[in-house]
């Protein structure tokens, strides 16, 4: 029954996001900024793990973490300017609370999660800004390499990096994820 409810609630999503968009944009235009779309969050995330990986590669969590703290958003604000974008990771259970999504964005994140649990694929989406402007969604899957820092505390996320993310978010909720849950979503507004 809950499971029908989900599958009926993403149907709708994808439809609502489906007129929404045809309404204001050609289906080429769409098109367009889906690929656009995918380009730009798939080349920030490039940027971003191979920085990590470079960074845990070097000194593990303990000098990857303070990497990420100082870097994330700024290397993540490079692309936006470079793609004249507005670019965002977003997660209802975020690290940073400048990654804190607002209610639409919220509603995003929310879909995907129930989608998730329904096992159906997941996929980036294109609808129109409250101002018009094409939106790109996609979700953040959670991957083997996320789990020291995003894991289970005691179990992939050692007592020390613990601390250390304590120290640098006092308030984290970004960890006790399991490979394949959703993290969060890029936001891009063009
Ligand atoms: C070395 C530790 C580390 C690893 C490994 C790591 N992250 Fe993070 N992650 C962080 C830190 C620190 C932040 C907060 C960055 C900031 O302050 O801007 C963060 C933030 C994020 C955010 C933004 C939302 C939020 O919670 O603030 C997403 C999305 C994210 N990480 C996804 C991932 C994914 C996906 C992986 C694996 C590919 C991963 N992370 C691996 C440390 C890590």
């Amino acid at each position: 029954m809950i499971k029908l409810k989900y599958t009926v609630l993403f149907v709708l999503f994808v439809a609502l996001v489906s007129c929404d968009t045809t309404a204001k944009l050609s289906k080429e235009a769409q098109e367009e900024y889906l690929s656009k779309g995918k380009d730009i969050s798939q080349k920030t995330f490039k940027l971003l793990s191979g920085n990590l990986m470079q960074q845990m590669q070097q000194g593990g969590p303990s000098q990857a973490l303070p990497f990420c703290n100082l870097q994330a958003i700024p290397l993540t604000e490079s692309i936006a300017l470079q793609e004249n974008v507005q670019l965002k990771r977003l997660s209802t259970l975020y690290r940073n609370i400048k990654n804190k999504p607002n209610v639409a964005e919220e509603r995003i994140l929310n879909t995907y999660n129930r989608a998730l649990i329904n096992g159906e694929k997941l996929s980036p989406v294109l609808m129109s800004s409250p101002t018009g402007k094409p939106q790109f969604y996609a979700p953040i899957i959670i991957g083997e390499k996320c789990l020291s820092c995003h894991g289970t505390v005691g179990k992939e996320i050692s007592l020390k990096t613990d601390s250390l993310i304590k120290t640098m978010y006092p308030k984290d909720l970004a960890t006790g994820y399991k490979v394949g849950d959703l993290r969060g979503i890029w936001s891009i507004q063009f």
